[in-house]
């Protein structure tokens, strides 16, 4: 047919050809109005009679479109199909086809008879129409770490010529490989337009570095620039190789801590169930964690987690749960009797070994005091400081040794200035007694440490004395008393005499005594020799009784003598 009209044309007049075809193409968009152009040159020659514009029907036979008269402005439809209504010339004698279709592709011919001459051109009408937008249709949810899954089907509907659909993968072009990547595309057109849709399915074999990849579809299509769907991509599937055991917790496990176990699965996407062993107990779950709360040292054990449907994969975990019993009696306040004993007993059983500190107060001990005969420094708050890593008990008595107050001295000086004696009573006892002088003067006290105070009284005594010192407590009372001379008799007669006095004293004592051992050397001696002289026996003891009959007399001065 197209060649037919060729030669009639050829034959005909001097029609404008293109290189490589016969008759001219002219490419019209579908749905609007569509210019045919008639280019015979005589068309502006005078003498032009009518321009006329017709076609070639379906089944071959020629049909008329219109004719313009020259002289008159309007031309004259005489198409009675579809074209009666959407024909009509311009002023320069192109044909106008308003909504132009598929049914317009065919070829129109102008032909302008003049008096002399007869012209006729032919051009081709080709509708062209852009594709829509490409789309991916039927996604896949997922791919197939190395097999070959559908991905997704691309659509470009309605166009004319039919687009080409182009995969890419990361913008670039996916070519078909026969195994790895095949592309099956297919056209359809419609029945009632006649426009043509494509469609490309996409088969793709993924690897898991394809988790970001990114697919698109490019529409390429002659009437314009390329159109890409938008893009998509695919979480790839694979299944779990490993999978490992994770254990969630403080650390270090103490009893009464939760701990998860959480079992890690590498598949994609992840199982659904999971397999946990505890200690042996086999448990399935539909989640891959299991809590145990509050567990106990008996928690402690081999744990292990796998697929209920694969137990070759299997991830174990060691579950230590520690923990610190201690005991200590006593505990509290003891209390104790001065001399009393106190056994102490500290048990402890720990996962690990533990660090035991004992402090008394402030004070660290490098271990406990012997408490078999107690006095009142060992009285006292004791800590017991147990500890293993994370854990830490404290445990404590607080001892008190009690006894009755007992005085240990009562001595008495004169003050530096000799103006006052100062009476010193030095007591003991717990609770603290409380100290009862006999006499009115200046009191005062020691602190009370490790059951001692230090009681003093100042006084002026103006006559001879004997002051009593009192020491009293709950749990029972201890007296003593001092004799103190009148200051003021003192000072009249014996100036020079006062508490030093007892050092001189005892001087002379021991020069009286050292005159009195001398003189009965001299008379031992001299019995000795008449001893000798007359060849009898000896007898020591009246010596000796003498000797120690004089120390008494010696010791009660000694006594006596004090001020
Ligand atoms: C005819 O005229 C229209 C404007 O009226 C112009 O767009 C078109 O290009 C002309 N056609 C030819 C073949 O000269
Ligand atoms: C479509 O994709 C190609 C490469 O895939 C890109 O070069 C082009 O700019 C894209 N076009 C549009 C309109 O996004
Ligand atoms: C345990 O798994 C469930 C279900 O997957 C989840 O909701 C929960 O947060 C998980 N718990 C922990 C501690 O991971
Ligand atoms: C220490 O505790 C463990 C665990 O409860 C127990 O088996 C063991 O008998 C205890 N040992 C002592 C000395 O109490
Ligand atoms: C306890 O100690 C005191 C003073 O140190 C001592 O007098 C007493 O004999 C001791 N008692 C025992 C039972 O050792
Ligand atoms: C001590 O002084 C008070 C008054 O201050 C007096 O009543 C009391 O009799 C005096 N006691 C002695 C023993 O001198
Ligand atoms: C005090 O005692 C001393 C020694 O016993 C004695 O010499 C003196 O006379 C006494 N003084 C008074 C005032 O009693």
């Amino acid at each position: 047919m197209k060649s037919l009209i060729c030669l009639f044309g050829a034959f005909i007049a001097a029609a404008v050809f293109q290189t490589g075809s016969c008759v001219e193409t002219v490419i019209g968009l579908y749905g609007e109005t569509i210019e045919v152009p008639c280019k015979i040159g005589s068309i502006k020659q005078d003498g032009l009679i009518f321009t006329k514009w017709k076609y070639v029907k379906d089944d071959g036979s020629p049909g008329d479109l219109l004719v313009k008269q020259a002289q008159k402005d309007e031309a004259t439809v005489s198409a009675t199909d579809s074209y009666k209504t959407r024909v009509s010339i311009s002023a320069n004698s192109s044909l106008l086809i308003a909504q132009g279709s598929l049914v317009d592709q065919r070829v129109f011919t102008c032909m302008a008879v003049s008096l002399t001459n007869l012209d006729e051109h032919s051009v081709e009408l080709k509708v062209y129409k852009k594709p829509s937008h490409p789309v991916i249709k039927n996604k896949a949810k997922g791919l197939e770490n190395g097999k070959l899954t559908q991905l997704g089907e691309c659509v470009a509907e309605s166009a004319n010529p039919a687009a080409d659909l182009i995969w890419m993968k990361n913008n670039q072009p996916l070519v078909d490989d026969g195994k790895t990547i095949i592309i099956t595309s297919a056209i359809t057109k419609d029945p009632v337009t006649a426009l043509s849709s494509t469609s490309s399915r996409l088969q793709y074999t993924a690897s898991k570095e394809d988790k970001e990849s990114q697919f698109t579809c490019t529409a390429k299509h002659v009437l314009g620039p390329d159109q890409n769907s938008t893009s998509e991509t695919f979480p790839i599937h694979y299944p779990t190789e490993k999978v490992s055991l994770h254990v969630v917790s403080q650390s270090p496990i103490r009893e009464g801590d939760d701990v998860t176990l959480i079992c890690k699965a590498d598949g994609n996407p992840p199982p659904t169930s999971f397999k946990f062993n505890i200690k042996g107990k086999v448990t399935v779950m539909d989640k891959n964690n299991y809590t145990l709360t509050g567990v106990t040292r008996a928690d402690t054990g081999v744990y292990k987690c796998s697929l209920p449907d694969n137990d070759v994969l299997e991830s174990t975990q060691m579950v230590t749960v520690s923990f610190l019993d201690v005991s200590l009696t006593p505990t509290g306040k003891v209390l104790k009797k001065l001399g009393e004993k106190l056994e102490v007993s500290f048990e402890k059983n720990a996962s690990t070994e533990a660090k035991v500190t004992w402090k008394k107060g402030d004070l660290t001990l490098d271990k406990l005091p012997d408490f078999s005969n107690l006095t009142y420094s060992d009285a006292g708050l004791y800590v017991c400081d147990v500890s293993i890593e994370g854990i830490k008990r404290s445990l404590s008595f607080e001892l008190t040794v009690e006894g009755g107050p007992k005085i240990l001295r009562l001595t008495k000086h004169r003050s530096n200035d000799g103006k006052h004696k100062i009476l010193t009573c030095e007591a003991e006892g717990s609770p603290k007694p409380e100290v009862q002088w006999s006499v009115n003067g200046t009191t005062d006290e020691s602190a009370y440490l490790d059951g001692k105070t230090t009681y003093k009284i100042t006084v002026v005594p103006n006559r001879n004395l004997t002051v009593s010192c009192l020491v009293t407590s709950k749990l029972g009372q201890d007296t003593r008393d001092i004799s103190v001379f009148s200051l003021y008799e003192e000072h009249k007669s014996k100036p020079e005499k006062n508490e030093g006095g007892m050092e001189q004293t005892k001087v002379i004592v021991g020069v009286l005594v050292g005159l009195f051992v001398a003189a009965a050397l001299v008379g031992l001696i001299y019995w000795l020799y008449i001893k000798k002289t007359r060849e009898g026996s000896w007898k020591t003891g009246e010596k000796e009784t003498g000797t120690s009959e004089e120390s008494k007399k010696l010791e009660e001065n000694n006594h006596k003598a004090d001020v």
